[in-house]
């Protein structure tokens, strides 16, 4: 089989994700190509199956992936696809996998397994809990992670359907979570790119805008300002070798633990040269 893997990510972890389904896929004889969402994709060659990847973000998918499933084609004939979500929390997926499968469906997709995987953390600006991990607690999720991912990939070369469809999380209420991901879906995404600010440590390296995934940051004046493409991904935070990036309204960073996939620098070489690690 031909399998394209596509995928969204800020920190790796949806990445990591989906290289460990590729390896399994692999040892098993089958073709696979993976490359990160791309406007431009056009599927013109039909894979046999084509695996999404993403992270979840305030119990939805990012605003990026969204407009992503919504601008691909509609396939002439029934295409086999997979969802998996990453997630901090497995039970704080949301409406991640409704979303995506109602958008899929509309492009004749036929969804033949859907997942939610918990890997660490990354939203380092959120105000409340669960927080941005340590280092050891970050291995541990990793390796349970790719655990499930390695099972999921046995799965689909099984044959195996599974459908996680929703998940209510359970220290919410339901008032409290209809709003966050209405909130966040039609005002947050929209707005807080606006909070976006830099300590005093900020040096103006310009790695930020350099990895920034959807190009949102500027340097003017050897400070970097955000744009309103900002996705909230959490990748400039998370990386700049000063700990410099936070936003305003809690949005605070001090202290806190950084994060990202270990295996994952966005631009080795810039990373490299900047000593990030
Ligand atoms: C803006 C934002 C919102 C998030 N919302 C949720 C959420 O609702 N539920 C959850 O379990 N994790 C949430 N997370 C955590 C990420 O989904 C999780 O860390 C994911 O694995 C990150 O994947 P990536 O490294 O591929 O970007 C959120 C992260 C960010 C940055
Ligand atoms: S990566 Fe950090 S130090 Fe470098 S320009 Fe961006 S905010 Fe400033
Ligand atoms: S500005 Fe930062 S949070 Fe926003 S999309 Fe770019 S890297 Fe991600």
């Amino acid at each position: 089989m031909n399998i394209e893997l596509k995928y969204f990510t800020g920190t790796g972890n949806s990445l990591k994700v989906l290289n460990t389904c590729r390896k399994i896929f692999e040892s098993h004889g089958h073709g696979t190509k993976i490359s990160e969402i791309d406007f431009n994709d056009d599927y013109t060659v039909e894979p046999d199956i084509i695996g999404f990847c993403f992270p979840v973000y305030a119990f939805g998918i990012p605003r990026i992936c969204r407009k992503y499933l919504k601008s691909i084609k509609k396939f002439s004939h029934k295409q086999k696809a997979f969802v998996i979500i990453t997630a901090g929390d497995a039970e704080e997926s949301g409406f991640s996998l409704m979303e995506c499968r109602k958008l899929l469906l509309k492009k004749n997709c036929e969804l033949i397994y859907s997942g939610v995987i918990q890997m660490p953390v990354n939203w380092i600006t959120s105000p409340a809990p669960p927080f941005t991990p340590s280092k050891d607690e970050a291995i541990e999720t990793i390796r349970e992670g790719v655990r499930e991912a390695e099972k999921i990939a046995a799965n689909l070369i099984n044959g195996v359907k599974i459908f996680h469809k929703f998940s209510y999380p359970k220290r919410y209420t339901r008032y409290r979570f209809y709003m966050d991901y209405l909130l966040f879906k039609y005002i947050g995404v929209k707005f807080l790119w606006r909070t976006f600010r830099v300590y005093d440590t900020c040096n103006g390296c310009g790695l930020c805008s350099r990895i920034c995934p959807t190009g949102s940051i500027v340097i003017k004046n050897k400070k970097p300002a955000c744009t309103s493409t900002c996705e909230q991904c959490m990748r400039c935070a998370n990386f700049c070798p000063e700990n410099a990036i936070y936003q305003l309204h809690g949005g605070d960073t001090k202290g806190k633990n950084r994060y990202h996939e270990p295996e994952f620098f966005p631009v080795k070489k810039i990373c490299d040269d900047l000593k990030v690690e």
